[in-house]
């Protein structure tokens, strides 16, 4: 994708200004703070005029900003979707209005996938096979059995989704590793921790391993195992996935165990590929990050370099 930029760069006197509607999801975690930055910033740096609006969580507040976007005429929208499903109708407007629609970092499971014409993310099915291929090298014995609670993001998401698919996918060559049970934690710390507190009280010490589908989850849980008196990273091993700086805090305190990350810096991803768009280029449909994990020791070292 990107050897297409200086092809694009060659056309830049040619190109006409772009404006992008851009309906972000909430602001869940620090994950999507660094995401709604990263879209400013591009945006300002790419000359594109931006419409940004908040769809706070709420579904029906995304599609209706979506129809906001349409009437206004915008050049290309683009989209975390909160959930997978309920898209159809108001892709079908977009599509009858001219306009192509980007999805970002969220897939979306439709019919008809000409609604939509790129998405610009992570792999989240790997991200999960990644959290559980730690806990798999790290177990002492392969016969030790292990109690797992899974903190899940927001229900039908395909980040939630596809990183419980992930983690399971592994975990099903492994009998010794049991999810004990899997609590509804939103994506934020707040539930996170209040989910965790709910765990300890139904588990107590019986429980061996926090699976947080994000970080803030992950820090939630690592404020309530204090709180109950264990040992976050020792007593009970914590996994998460961003690998935002908090986690890197964490994990260099020896509280958080491991993060794989999943990067929320797309702006300028999206940017280019909505120039494209509205110039009339084709781009590829799946436009996938490439992401790394980090040990506690390895995010001592890269510390200093994250920034969100
Ligand atoms: O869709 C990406 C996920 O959404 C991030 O992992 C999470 O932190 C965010 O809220």
């Amino acid at each position: 994708f990107y050897l297409k930029r200086n092809e694009l760069n060659e056309h830049l006197g040619k190109d006409e200004k772009v404006t992008l509607g851009f309906a972000q999801v909430g602001n869940e975690s620090a994950w999507r703070t660094a995401n709604t930055d990263s879209i400013i910033k591009a945006a300002d740096h790419e000359n594109v005029d931006l419409q940004l609006k908040n769809a706070h969580n709420n579904q029906e507040k995304q599609i209706a900003i979506m129809r906001e976007f349409i009437k206004q005429k915008v050049d290309v929208i683009a989209f975390s979707p909160l959930v997978e499903h309920g898209w159809e109708e108001v892709l079908q407007e977009a599509k009858n209005a001219g306009i192509p629609v980007i999805l970002s970092d969220r897939e979306i499971k439709v019919q008809d996938n000409s609604l939509w014409t790129a998405f610009i993310g992570s792999d989240f099915v790997e991200e999960g096979r990644r959290a559980a291929q730690w806990i798999v090298d790290h177990m002492e014995s392969s016969k030790d059995t292990a109690h797992i609670i899974e903190l899940e993001g927001t229900k039908n998401s395909a980040p939630a989704t596809d990183r419980k698919l992930g983690f399971k996918e592994v975990l099903e060559n492994h009998h010794n590793l049991h999810i004990i049970d899997s609590l509804l934690g939103d994506f934020t710390l707040g539930k996170g921790k209040e989910m965790m507190e709910k765990a300890l009280q139904q588990f107590g010490s019986e429980i061996d391993i926090v699976y947080a589908h994000n970080d803030d989850m992950a820090i939630g849980a690592i404020e309530a195992i204090e709180e109950y008196g264990l040992r976050p990273g020792i007593d009970i091993k914590i996994i998460s996935i961003d690998a935002t700086n908090k986690a890197f805090k964490a994990l260099s305190t020896g509280k958080l165990n491991f993060t794989v990350e999943c990067n929320p810096l797309l702006g300028p991803q999206i940017m280019q590929a909505a120039k494209e768009l509205k110039n009339g280029r084709e781009i590829p449909m799946r436009i996938i990050t490439s992401e790394e994990t980090f040990t506690q020791e390895e995010a001592k070292k890269e510390m200093k370099k994250r920034n969100y």
